[in-house]
């Protein structure tokens, strides 16, 4: 097995500064990294982690390696990975194939390499392992407890698997752990969508008309940053629940073909396919910003937008100009990738301290019960939920209200009325 695939080893020693920089950020991983020093609950088991290569993810590994797991890392996506941070990883002695700047093949290559481990756990942000393994590695499964996955996206892809009985084996989504997806999603993304979309742009949200397609965590997280920056929200959304809460949040709520001549920026955050596509294009104002932060360059039809343009350029990093026909010129930024990572650091890492800190109690949690899951998309444990807010509660010094004896009885009874 080849050992690892990085752009320069060179780069480890500030790829280590950084990721101390964020495990000092990570109090709650911390705390269980201690647990697993002193407990070794995966001693011998062995991982694939297929997830940003972030600083936050590099202390995820840390802790998993402190509990006794060997680990192979590769990316979840082409343009996310942190160079530094994937040559700190190879240093220390991990198999690690990630690089900023993969196509498509060599995505793929960078993942089969890292199941030449033959995992007993597989993690995933976006269910691209899991995906690979049930389609070309089926024979690897009998030796897989479970997986956990980190996205809203990989979860409705494994939720779909498991509703055609097509999963090999069993799988805790993540995401869906209250820790994880009131947080990560609504104040993660939120705010480092807009840092990506500064950072690639400079772009002053102050009086600009920002359509925002998608209402759910992580849209809302976002529309309410831009809000908070001084931008006009306008909210498109297809469940009538979610818009009907943008609405009574105080946004604009309209179909895309009606923002589209309106917009000074869209971004997308749905999970969905094709939510900003040529009809819309046609529409936009002279030079409409472009970016997605859901998960697949699926969001914005680029294809279409490739097709209808006449030129396209480079303008600056991550900025790509397409002018179309009648000379209007629109911006796509980061090829149309999550602009959070592609242009950002991504999440910071006090919300990836409890996304983590799922993942690792998930982790052990299918280490020492996986034999006895069903094949099927599990929650977390609530237990493991709501031990992560008491350890991130404890770690801002926040104490909660304690129900006395008489609170307790009167919640869990009926017979009191009026
Ligand atoms: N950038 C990041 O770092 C990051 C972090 C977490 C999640 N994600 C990804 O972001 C996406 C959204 O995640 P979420 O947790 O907010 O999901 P969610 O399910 O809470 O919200 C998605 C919303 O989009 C709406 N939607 C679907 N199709 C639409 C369309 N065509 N037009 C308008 N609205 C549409 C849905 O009704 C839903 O309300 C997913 O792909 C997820 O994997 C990205």
């Amino acid at each position: 097995m080849q050992k690892s695939v990085v752009k320069d080893p060179g780069l480890a020693e500030t790829g280590e500064k950084r990721i101390e920089w964020a495990r000092r950020h990570m109090p709650v991983l911390n705390s269980i990294k201690e647990e697993f020093e002193t407990e070794r609950p995966l001693e011998g088991v062995r991982i694939v982690a297929c997830l940003h290569v972030t600083v936050e993810t590099a202390n995820l590994i840390t802790t998993l390696v402190a509990g006794g797991a060997q680990i192979a890392v590769t990316g979840s996506n082409p343009l996310s990975t942190q160079d530094d941070v994937a040559a700190a990883l190879a240093a220390r002695g991990l198999h690690v194939y990630a690089f900023r700047g993969e196509d498509e093949k060599e995505y793929y290559d960078c993942i089969e390499k890292a199941i030449e481990i033959r995992p007993n756990i597989t993690l995933d942000d976006g269910a691209d392992t899991i995906a690979l393994i049930h389609k070309e590695h089926r024979d690897m499964a009998g030796d897989i407890l479970g997986g956990c996955e980190e996205t809203t996206t990989g979860v409705v892809r494994l939720r779909a698997m498991a509703e055609d009985k097509a999963l090999l084996y069993p799988v805790i989504a993540v995401n869906d752990a209250e820790t994880k997806m009131m947080f990560d999603n609504r104040y993660g993304t939120g705010q480092s969508t807009l840092h990506g979309i500064m950072n690639a742009t400079n772009f002053l949200f102050a009086g600009k008309t920002v359509v925002v397609g998608g209402y759910g965590w992580c849209g809302r997280g976002f529309a309410m940053r831009a809000k908070g920056l001084g931008a006009n929200v306008i909210v498109v959304e297809v469940e009538p629940r979610k818009a009907l809460e943008a609405a009574m949040d105080g946004y604009r709520v309209m179909p895309m073909l009606e923002a589209a001549p309106l917009g000074d920026l869209f971004v997308t955050l749905t999970g969905d396919i094709n939510v900003i596509r040529s009809e819309h294009f046609l529409l936009m104002k002279d030079q409409a910003i472009l970016a997605n932060s859901g998960h697949f360059n699926v969001e914005i039809d680029i294809p279409a937008l490739e097709r209808m343009a006449v030129e396209k350029s480079q303008i600056q990093k991550d900025v790509d100009e397409y002018r179309l026909k009648d000379g209007r010129r629109l911006y796509l930024l980061a090829e149309g990738r999550l602009i959070n990572l592609a242009a950002a650091y991504g999440h910071p890492p006090e919300v990836m301290d409890m996304s983590f800190a799922n993942q690792a109690l998930s982790v052990r949690h299918i280490a020492e019960h996986g034999r006895e899951m069903e094949k099927k998309v599990y929650a977390v444990p609530v237990e493991i939920d709501r031990r992560v807010a008491q350890l991130k509660l404890d770690s801002m010094g926040l104490k909660t209200e304690k129900l006395t004896p008489e609170q307790y009885k009167y919640l869990h009874s009926w017979q009191t009325g009026t």
